[in-house]
């Protein structure tokens, strides 16, 4: 459906012209001003400065060439030169009712379609998955969702980190524990049919093995080794690698799965590994790079620069890639692979040079034409309410499945307090899906740059502006539903509005398609979260004010009924797209 906006902005164009000024100036906004209008054109004002006249004077005779239109109730214009524009009743109405027909609730698909790759959740593999890592996989799920939304064709990518000096330390540490294990051995060449390890001991082992390697040099030079004996292929390791790797992938995608996350790929820094040396010779075929104390290095700094930009690094000195060049090359298969038409990043904005450095190498070997549009959206870091990044109580890394369990059992007690007869399946159930929405909504409704606090009690916290409001309106407003013959609301019509109430549920329900197309351009689900407060707060306004089950005008009834349940489904797919899940009973 065409937006409001732009079918007054079509109207207005017209009148400007008619008047005899450009239609650049026709442009009508919804109006920040709900108690003086519902939209206005501001062009007057700097078309004003252009044609050399006064602006209410223009407004005067662009209103008079706007034709009789039965779209609006009323045309104003006010000093010094705004038009103010109140639609009509019957028009907001049958706005509503398209709407409420429509499988997509008013919004459309973008014309042309877009490949797009989706890059979150960075996992690293024999890491625990911590805390930074919770905020990319929230912010990047929405992120594809409202794309794929919006009618493109999206692929997420966990890009996990699985081949790093990470691995190294684990494979030392072992050793140091488990020296009998065949898998160290330079002539390996059996499997073992009992593990190595467990994944417990394996949360224990980098740790500690990471420790280790920082305190003493010479265990960390035996991690660096191990390192490059893997990459370079050694059996015994790349048999424990692959062990690694599966019992941390089954892990990875329990939590991913218990925080409603899902990945197309389970791709990683290690699927590109083979690809290397093709890319590092395509950028020495192109010239540009350049060796630097003993490294292979590609300049990417720019005249325009205000800061220092230090080179994209290709290789180390001892020939080693990094993570520069796993990103660079990555890029390059997946333009091979998908042909994508963008690249979204989500990742933590400290590596925001990182980013950098890659696109700008991306573009000057020409591995990204043009046309490929890369996109980094960095966020802040979690931190703890000291302000510092958050931590266990000993000081360690938060593991993803505790804050899972915090927020799970944060939601439980709050939950029970109020309402003892869940059963314990149901009460599960819900306090999972409680907490994260708690969660995920106040992770989202921040700026996603700022750094944010992880506070559970704010989390718990199921008043004002909160996940669990929207989820528990959205309760209500069905359980409404529950009480009526279904028969009563079949026709599926909303008649005009009764009340100051209704009036603004429906304004505020007709700018659901304005409101996701904001979020979608600007990468930013805080809006779906502002509007999906407001319109969870209109609605609870409206089943106080108004007595919809005993109300005996059968047209208002129907008509109530119907409007609360596209109330229901608009607000549904506002949580979907926020990654919420939505409940029938809390
Ligand atoms: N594994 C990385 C980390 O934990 C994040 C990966 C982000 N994505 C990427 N394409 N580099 O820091």
């Amino acid at each position: 459906m065409k937006l409001i906006s732009e079918i007054l902005t079509l109207i207005f164009k017209k009148g400007f012209v008619k008047a005899g000024y450009n239609e650049k100036y026709g442009i009508v906004n919804l109006s920040n001003r709900l108690d003086l209008c519902q939209y206005q054109c501001n062009g007057c004002l700097s078309a004003a400065k252009i044609y050399k006249k006064s602006p209410i004077d223009i407004a005067h005779s662009v209103v008079k060439n706007i034709k009789p239109n039965s779209h609006f109730k009323e045309i104003s214009v006010v000093k010094p030169g705004f038009i103010n524009i109140t639609l009509s009743d019957d028009f907001i109405t049958d706005y509503i009712n398209d709407m409420y027909k429509d499988d997509k609730l008013g919004c459309d698909n973008e014309k042309t379609p877009k490949t797009i790759i989706v890059d979150y959740g960075g996992a690293n593999i024999a890491k625990p998955l911590h805390v930074g890592h919770l905020r990319s996989a929230i912010i990047g799920e929405s992120i594809k969702r409202i794309n794929r939304f919006k009618g493109h064709n999206v692929t997420s990518d966990v890009h996990l980190g699985d081949w790093g000096l990470q691995m190294g330390m684990v494979i030392t540490e072992l050793k140091e524990r488990k020296p009998h294990l065949p898998y160290f051995d330079d002539n390996y060449d059996r499997h073992p049919s009992e593990p190595p390890l467990t994944i417990d001991e394996l949360s224990d082992i980098y740790p500690t093995g990471s420790k280790k390697a920082k305190e003493n040099t010479k265990v960390m030079d035996e991690a660096r080794l191990a390192t490059a004996k893997l990459q370079e292929g050694h059996k015994g390791y790349m048999a424990l690698w692959k062990y690694i790797y599966d019992i941390s992938i089954a892990d990875l995608k329990k939590n991913y799965g218990k925080l409603n996350v899902q990945f197309d790929l389970w791709k990683g820094e290690s699927d590109c590994q083979s690809c290397i040396p093709k890319v590092v010779d395509y950028l020495k075929q192109c010239g540009i790079t350049e060796v630097s104390n003993g490294a292979l290095i590609v300049p990417v700094e720019l005249d325009t620069d205000k800061k220092p930009m230090p080179p994209f690094m290709v290789l180390k000195s001892d020939g080693a890639a990094l993570y520069s060049t796993t990103d660079l090359t990555t890029i390059y298969q997946r333009i091979d692979e998908y042909n994508p038409d963008d690249i979204i990043y989500v990742v933590d904005k400290r590596q925001n040079l990182h980013f950098e450095q890659v696109f700008r190498c991306a573009r000057k070997s020409n591995i990204a034409k043009d046309n490929l549009y890369l996109k980094f959206i960095g966020f802040g870091t979690m931190n703890g309410k000291d302000g510092k990044p958050f931590k266990t109580r000993d000081g360690g890394i938060m593991r993803l499945e505790d804050v899972i369990k915090i927020l799970e059992n944060g939601a439980r007690e709050k939950l029970l307090a109020g309402n003892e007869n869940y059963d314990n399946e149901l009460i599960d159930d819900i306090s999972i899906k409680v907490g994260l929405a708690a969660l995920k909504y106040s992770d989202l409704s921040n700026q996603f740059t700022k750094d944010y606090v992880f506070d559970l009690e704010r989390f718990t916290n199921f008043h004002g502006k909160t996940g669990p409001y929207i989820q528990y309106s959205i309760v209500r407003m069905k359980s409404i539903l529950k009480k009526v013959d279904v028969s009563e609301w079949s026709n599926h019509t909303i008649s005009n509005p009764q009340s100051e109430t209704e009036m603004n549920i429906m304004l505020k329900l007709i700018e659901f398609n304005s409101t996701i197309d904001i979020a979608y351009r600007d990468y930013s689900p805080s809006k779906i979260c502002d509007y999906a407060y407001e319109v969870s707060t209109l609605f609870n306004r409206f089943y106080h004010e108004t007595r919809i089950i005993s109300e005996d005008n059968k047209e208002f009834k129907s008509s109530w009924i119907n409007l609360l349940s596209l109330g229901i489904k608009v607000l549904e797919k506002s949580l979907w797209l926020l990654g919420i899940d939505s409940l029938e009973r809390m």
